[in-house]
């Protein structure tokens, strides 16, 4: 069975064709276009109109990358939310027009259950991993039991790649600011303190934030500040995910999110995975940000469970929480 996944729930618009083979995950293609705003954060009309300018003409590629034509797809899938509801609605448009020009099902998926289910789709070994998804807007530790996928903890504020970028824009990086901190960071040789806030399993992160502004504003070297902003915040992830891993008794942590291609965040993860004897996975670059295929691959999955979602059905949801969906193709 193949399927097209659409995903729109930010400043990335995707489209991915995946393939079942045996219960396993074969990503055929897997294309994206990034709204990188000039200035400022991300403007929800403005992306949404930077998506409908390129979803087209992503859909075709995808296609031909797979090396398919469009009769051979068997479902179309796209990301229901949760998201910024202009973006969404345009990559829900997109997927009800190929729906009902192919004459294809449609479904309508959780886009946090498709960060994870990607996970334990393409890598080998991974079946019931606690998941630490850091990404621009979210920040959560994700998990099944009982049927769900609960959130454990998550940002009481702001997420981790936002709390990265806001405060590479004060100090004037160009957006996204991730993968420059982490090159400033890895110069830093002074940690400076910042506020560490765990409630319960919930982290924030704003104060930190305000306090690395106020650091930089008294002229503090940057990558001391960088380094010291990682350290902290990395360190809290590490701290929850692993709390969580304890509670639910499972051997298995898996990262997902844009900000899981940071390396010191990885190296955290891992190294608290190996002292528990558990084991650490990570997808590839493209699996872990917002892509098309990890919808495609959901969607599926959902489809092959037996759930159907009628075109007149396909909302999109902003608030769509990740606890909200009825886990029926796995135990
Ligand atoms: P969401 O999934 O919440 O809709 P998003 O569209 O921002 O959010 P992603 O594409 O998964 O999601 O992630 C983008 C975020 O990842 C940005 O905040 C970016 O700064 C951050 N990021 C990317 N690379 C790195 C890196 N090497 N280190 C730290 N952060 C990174
Ligand atoms: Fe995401």
């Amino acid at each position: 069975m193949l399927c097209l996944g659409i995903e729109g729930t930010a400043h990335s618009i995707g489209v991915g064709i995946v393939e079942d083979i045996c219960g396993k995950c074969k990503v055929l293609s897997n294309v994206i276009k990034i709204n990188r705003p000039e200035k400022g954060g991300i403007h929800p009309r403005e992306t949404a109109n930077h998506h409908a300018m390129y979803i087209a003409d992503l859909i075709k590629e995808s296609v031909n990358k797979a090396q398919l034509d469009f009769t051979d797809i068997d479902l179309i899938s796209f990301s229901k939310g949760p998201g910024l509801g202009p973006c969404l609605r345009t990559a829900a448009t997109a997927a009800r027009a190929l729906s009902l020009s192919l004459n294809k099902p449609i479904i309508g998926v959780n886009h946090c259950v498709a960060h994870l289910e990607i996970g334990r789709g393409t890598l080998d070994d991974c079946e019931d991993p606690v998941l630490l998804y850091t990404s621009g807007a979210n920040t959560q530790v994700i998990a099944f039991a009982e049927g769900r996928y609960r959130v454990f903890g998550e940002t009481l504020d702001i997420g981790i790649g936002n709390c990265l970028d806001k405060f590479g824009r004060t100090v004037g990086l160009d957006f996204p600011c991730g993968p420059q901190i982490e090159k400033l960071a890895s110069k830093g040789k002074r940690y400076l303190e910042l506020p560490y806030s765990i409630k319960g399993m919930d982290i924030a992160f704003s104060g930190l934030l305000t306090a690395a502004e106020q650091y930089y504003k008294r002229n503090e070297n940057v990558e001391d500040i960088c380094y010291s902003i990682q350290e902290t915040t990395f360190a809290a992830l590490t701290e929850v995910t692993e709390r969580a891993m304890a509670h639910t008794e499972k051997e298995e942590v898996l990262l997902g999110g844009g900000v899981a291609s940071n390396k010191r965040l990885c190296d955290m993860v891992k190294s608290m995975a190996h002292d528990r004897e558990a084991d650490f996975f990570v997808p590839s670059k493209n699996l872990c940000i917002d892509n098309g295929a990890m919808i495609a691959w959901l969607g599926f999955l959902m489809y092959n469970s037996g759930i159907r979602m009628r075109i007149e059905n396909s909302f999109i949801d902003q608030r769509f929480r990740t606890d909200m969906v009825d886990v029926s193709w796995r135990d």
